[in-house]
């Protein structure tokens, strides 16, 4: 044998072993995404939303993005090994996630098959996003996830015969909530299996909502009437806008320009970014937007209102996840992100009072009046379970652009929500609340009669009422001085930063955090077939939450799926390769 062939065969043979390595050593634990195991789906050139005209076409799109320009310094932890005990917990909490998943999943096959959700005490299907089957796409990746090969198998079949994206019985589509739920959910799933028939839904999804910004200056209509556009009307965007609704589209729609090298989408997203980043220091809060904005007349400064909870909360979110998806260290979104958290922290955050002097952090609520030409400002020391996602993008922005001052601020914010779970008789915070804020974050010593003396403000009590009197009978635990909406939806947010905490600095007290929450979550949530909104966290002892009868697909996609990988491998879905849109989606980042 020539030495050139004893050395290919020895390459052949390594190359062999690695291949095998690869496919069945490291990772064997983990589904592997299976790219090209379905043929390619053709995309069908009659689906209607590729054949309507268009009034205000885009001829010259923008280049899409096709590799990361830096590299970025890792996301998670260095892990060290588990104990034999560590292990055995981790699995059984673990397999405790997955049977909460199966049991609302099959409720939802059971009562509600192809529709948007099921109602968790009666069984009924109802349709809220549209009627095209939003938990059942909302679940695809956590079935994935969760290694449930052939209930994902059923699901992609239903969803690639059964669901389309032609027209809807609903008046009105919300675009942004499409985009996050039907968009997200199929691109996250295709991420994940590489399922061709995944990709062509998400792009019927995406031609339909890219009729939304057939407007003259190419904005979106975010509240669209979907029939009017079917029937060739000419449209406009709206004058009154939700910060959220039109800054929260840039993740969807630049992935799927990625996977489908289609550049409209991403060039229609990359509009309105470009326009924020022009709009950002230029507000009467300079680094950040109003909650209203105007993309008619382009005026990112409409309202008075600033805060990062709803409404607003998935604009912010998204800088610093838009830098992770394209791979960048500087540019627009990452300018964006430090813009926008320098002034959150200087005017936004704040530390409330607790009886144990936690160093917790919660961002508050703005209100900006001019008068003279001259600015002044107040803050709402209010917080609302949306908010809690603050912690989860603080530790992925502070880990991708190095600022060790967001992952602190991203334990305290995500400590502080973790208080409010845990300041409750029955360990589940509300959907909104007042709290009573310490004049300075460094420093803070509990003081109940300050405590009482907010409860009276916040309230817009008189003095001479008793703050005592107030707090026993709304039951408010130490530091709350108000609970506007006592009710818990089965949000994730809470979760989700604890999950990312847990991710980033490897500490398992946070898995004991999110074991805690998700007992009190399920004890209060639990119904006959699967789990229920509530009425009220907080009632009386002995009495019960009240069942809303209602759960949103967020559950089964987000809340459940962030649960199932805390208590997970690491490396499943690590963060150093995916980043989760805003309903917990996950799609792969560009690497160099
Ligand atoms: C799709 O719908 C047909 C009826 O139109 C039904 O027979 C079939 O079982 C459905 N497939 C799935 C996977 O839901
Ligand atoms: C980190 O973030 C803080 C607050 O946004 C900022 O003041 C500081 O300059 C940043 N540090 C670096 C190294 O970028």
């Amino acid at each position: 044998m020539s030495a050139l062939r004893r050395y290919l065969i020895a390459a052949f043979v390594i190359f062999v072993f690695i291949g095998l390595w690869q496919q069945w050593g490291a990772n064997s634990w983990r589904p592997l995404p299976t790219p090209g195991r379905h043929p390619t789906q053709a995309i069908d050139k009659d689906f209607f939303w590729r054949t309507i005209e268009h009034q205000y076409p885009v001829t010259t799109f923008r280049p899409v993005p096709t590799a990361a320009t830096d590299v970025l310094p890792g996301v998670q932890a260095k892990f060290s090994p588990e104990s034999a005990e560590q292990r055995q917990i981790r699995l059984s909490r673990r397999a405790a996630i997955k049977d909460a998943f199966s049991r609302s999943w099959k409720a939802y096959k059971e009562h509600a098959w192809l529709r948007d959700e099921v109602t968790p005490i009666t069984g009924k299907p109802v349709d809220t996003f549209g009627g095209w089957g939003a938990t059942l796409v909302d679940s695809l990746d956590t079935l994935w996830i969760m290694g449930l090969k052939d209930e994902f198998s059923f699901a992609v079949e239903a969803v690639s015969r059964n669901v389309s994206f032609v027209t809807t019985k609903a008046e009105t589509i919300n675009v942004f909530e499409t985009t996050i739920r039907f968009l997200g959910g199929l691109l996250g799933a295709y991420d994940l299996s590489g399922d061709a028939r995944l990709l062509s839904k998400a792009v019927d999804v995406g031609d339909m909502l890219y009729k939304a910004f057939d407007t003259p200056n190419h904005l979106p209509v975010t509240r669209w009437d979907i029939h009017a556009a079917a029937r060739g009307e000419s449209q406009t965007p709206h004058g009154n806008t939700l910060l959220a609704e039109l800054g929260s589209l840039s993740m969807e729609f630049s992935r799927l320009s990625i996977v489908s090298g289609d550049p409209k989408y991403y060039d229609a997203v990359q509009r309105i970014s470009e326009l924020l980043a022009a709009a950002q220091m230029k507000t009467k809060v300079p680094g950040l937007w109003p909650v209203v904005v105007d993309p008619a007349r382009e005026d990112f400064d409409v309202g008075s209102d600033y805060g990062l909870g709803g409404m607003s909360d998935s604009t912010y979110e998204y800088l610093p996840k838009m830098a992770a998806l394209l791979g960048q260290r500087t540019g627009m979104y990452a300018e964006m992100y430090l813009r926008s958290m320098e002034a959150a922290d200087r005017h936004l955050f704040f530390r409330p009072m607790s009886p144990k002097n936690d160093d917790i952090l919660f961002p508050g609520n703005l209100h900006a009046s001019v008068s003279d030409g001259h600015v002044s400002t107040k803050l709402d020391p209010s917080a609302g379970h949306l908010t809690c996602f603050v912690g989860g993008m603080l530790a992925l922005g502070g880990r991708t652009m190095s600022n060790e001052t967001h992952v602190e601020w991203a334990e305290r914010f995500t400590g502080g929500c973790v208080w409010a779970y845990s300041s409750f008789d029955r360990g589940v915070m509300p959907e909104t609340m007042s709290l009573t804020s310490c004049p300075s974050r460094s420093e803070c010593v509990w003081s109940k009669p300050a405590w009482h003396g907010h409860v009276l403000s916040a309230q817009s009590a008189s003095k001479e009422n008793d703050g005592a009197l107030l707090v026993e009978a709304q039951r408010l635990p130490p530091s709350f001085t108000k609970i506007p909406d006592a009710r818990y939806i089965l949000r994730p947010e809470a979760i989700e930063s604890v999950f990312i905490m847990y991710r980033v600095t490897g500490d398992p007290s946070w898995q004991d955090a999110a074991w805690r929450m998700w007992l009190a979550i399920d004890k209060m949530t639990h119904t006959e077939l699967a789990n229920s909104a509530v009425w009220d966290v907080n009632p009386k002892s002995g009495e019960d939450p009240g069942k809303a009868d209602s759960m949103e697909s967020f559950w089964l996609g987000e809340t459940l799926k962030y649960l199932y990988l805390t208590f997970s491998e690491p490396d499943l879905v690590s963060l150093d390769d995916w980043v989760f849109n805003t309903e917990a989606h996950p799609f792969r980042r560009l690497k160099r």
